[in-house]
């Protein structure tokens, strides 16, 4: 160092430039600190105190580049316990850093540190990093952004800036720890948020909230490029930029064929890249973008309400920097009905891969095994001398193939290293519904789930076809399920009961869509195909947080392969204990 600061100027440069050339071929390692801390908020009038990453709401952005490898030290100083998952990164043999809290690790608990160690391996695009503990993933969560390889050029034109990411949270005035813990002891729906949020920001629809509103500023005649990323708990939602339109580019961190629409759909769990067009001249008016709920459950047992965002031009003719006036006008997007299911229909099949030389679509075309998971809800009895709030004097419960996971007290991911299942886990998850039923008719009378710590193992590089059907029991919905470790591909899906032998044919087998987070249609199935070439123990979940808690979730276990490069990586030394 003391070399660097004698040696002045050109050769530090010089350094640079070279580090730069390294660097590219090789990636950097990026360091952060994440101090898991409390503070006081205040939205819709009313303070509460909650869990943060730094302080921060939401949590600070992480950025790298493809090839880079990232660590993340996180320090634990609150009295509840923690871990984080790195939605949708790859965790290619790294699985003891991907976070599920008795899936691949035990929690952080209070005092304690762990540094998540990974590298990003050719992703490119927007993800998010998130809490994966009980529901503290309401205010645990933050964007990361993977920049392509330097000197890598994105497939689409370039855009003229980068926008903030727009994250959109839920919000709820109670404390959500609370919330969810009094629904499961009585085995009720947990109470329904207060709010929607961009950027932790409820915005000028909500009560005391406009104050609290998030604005983009952009100018006239340019492109920009516009990361979203849905960070709600439990809701699906709409979204829309009054007179403009969205080019999406890219989903979960992989491209796509570029589409324009006005409103577009995002899940749980999802990220979405857009090109936004602005006006070719200063508007003089105010455009507001809203967000609210896609559900096909009754209005009352959702929030149906509306975040909303202000996008701002900078007014040439003004010489103070927030361009905003009160005097312009503001225009108001038109927002889809909110059980419009054809409406989301009709955008995810316009989601295509790339598909091109540079970024091709690998989609297993052979199959070596076939899945059909039912993906719904259910119930459970009441224990005995205890009044439940569920359905007919019943707990709500969710389950695939009728199976509830019940999570065990130490992380799965350790116990298939060290081969001491017994007591923890059983490898024997039902690749298929034990007694099958009409998944989307009239429901079937027994309702109950069964609950259990099963999992459904792979050899290393089994090429797999899932079909995923959402049943009517307690009502239709879409469920977006979202699988660790992997992407899929997106091959079919349609309404009713799938039918195993027409509606393979109709598969896209050449561009179906690349992610890591797909909605189960209401009332329907989604097929997908996955290349099992990442050891490890992988969850597989419903990502609205409510049916997780009910247990619509399962793991895969995937072995080693025969090469040193095909074997999960021991556990680091700072692995925390259960
Ligand atoms: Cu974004 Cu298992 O979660």
């Amino acid at each position: 160092m003391a070399m660097a600061i004698s040696s002045g100027l050109h050769c530090s440069l010089l350094m640079a430039t070279l580090t730069l050339l390294v660097v590219q071929a090789q990636g950097i390692t990026r360091h952060y600190d994440f101090n898991i801390q409390m503070a006081n908020v205040t939205r819709l009038c009313g303070t509460k105190s909650i869990v943060t990453v730094n302080g921060q709401f939401p949590g600070p952005e992480l950025t790298a580049r493809e090839g880079d490898r990232v660590h993340v030290r996180v320090t634990n100083h609150v009295a509840h316990n923690m871990s984080i998952h790195w939605h949708g990164i790859r965790q290619m043999r790294t699985g003891w850093a991907d976070g599920p809290a008795y899936v691949t690790q035990c929690p952080i608990q209070k005092g304690q540190t762990y540094v998540y160690k990974f590298t990003i391996t050719a992703q490119r695009g927007t993800l998010w990093w998130h809490a994966h503990i009980s529901w503290f993933r309401s205010t645990v969560y933050g964007a990361i952004v993977i920049l392509p390889k330097l000197g890598v050029p994105y497939p689409f034109p370039a855009p003229h800036k980068e926008l903030t990411p727009v994250i959109f949270g839920e919000w709820w005035l109670s404390d959500t720890e609370a919330i969810v813990n009094t629904a499961l002891k009585v085995g009720g729906a947990p109470n329904i948020s207060d709010a929607f949020t961009i950027n932790g920001l409820p915005g000028p629809l909500y009560n005391c909230s406009a104050k609290d509103t998030f604005k983009l500023k952009v100018e006239p005649g340019k492109t920009y490029l516009l990361r979203l990323i849905n960070a709600a708990l439990n809701d699906e939602l709409f979204f829309s930029v009054a007179n403009h339109t969205l080019t999406v580019v890219e989903v979960d961190a992989v491209y796509v064929k570029p589409f324009t629409v006005r409103t577009l759909v995002i899940s749980p769990g999802q990220t979405t890249n857009v090109l936004l067009a602005t006006k070719p001249a200063y508007p003089g008016a105010n455009f507001y973008m809203f967000a609210r709920p896609y559900s096909t459950i009754r209005p009352g047992t959702f929030d149906n309400s509306t975040v909303a965002g202000i996008l701002e031009y900078r007014n040439p003719g003004s010489l103070s920097s927030s361009s905003f006036d009160k005097a312009l006008p503001i225009f108001k997007p038109m927002l889809p009905y909110f059980n419009d299911t054809n409406f989301v229909t009709n955008f995810t099949t316009k989601l295509r891969s790339l598909a091109t030389k540079q970024y091709p679509a690998a989609v297993p075309q052979a199959v070596d095994r076939r899945f059909f998971f039912t993906i719904g809800l259910g119930t459970l009895p009441c224990p005995k001398n205890m009044t439940c709030q569920g359905p007919n004097g019943t707990q709500f419960a969710a389950a695939v193939n009728n199976v509830s996971l019940v999570l065990p007290t130490t992380a799965l991911l350790q116990s298939h290293f060290t081969g001491l299942t017994s007591g923890v886990y059983a490898a024997n998850f039902p690749a298929m519904p034990l007694s099958p039923f009409n998944y989307t008719g009239t429901p079937p009378n027994n309702t109950h789930v069964a609950t259990g710590t099963k999992l459904l193992a792979l050899s290393f590089n089994t090429s797999v076809e899932l079909v995923m059907q959402d049943t009517s029991i307690l009502g239709i919905e879409s469920h977006p399920l979202h699988l660790h470790g992997f992407n899929f591909f997106v091959v079919g899906q349609g309404f009713g009961n799938y039918d195993a032998v027409n509606d393979p044919a109709k598969f896209n087998l050449v561009d179906p869509v690349e992610r890591n987070t797909v909605g189960v249609p209401a009332g329907g199935w989604v097929a997908i195909r996955f290349l099992a070439d990442n050891p490890g123990v992988w969850f597989m979940h419903c990502h609205l947080e409510v049916h997780t808690t009910w247990g619509l979730r399962m793991a895969w276990q995937v072995q080693d392969g025969s090469k040193p490069s095909q074997k999960l990586l021991p556990p680091p030394s700072d692995m925390p204990k259960c």
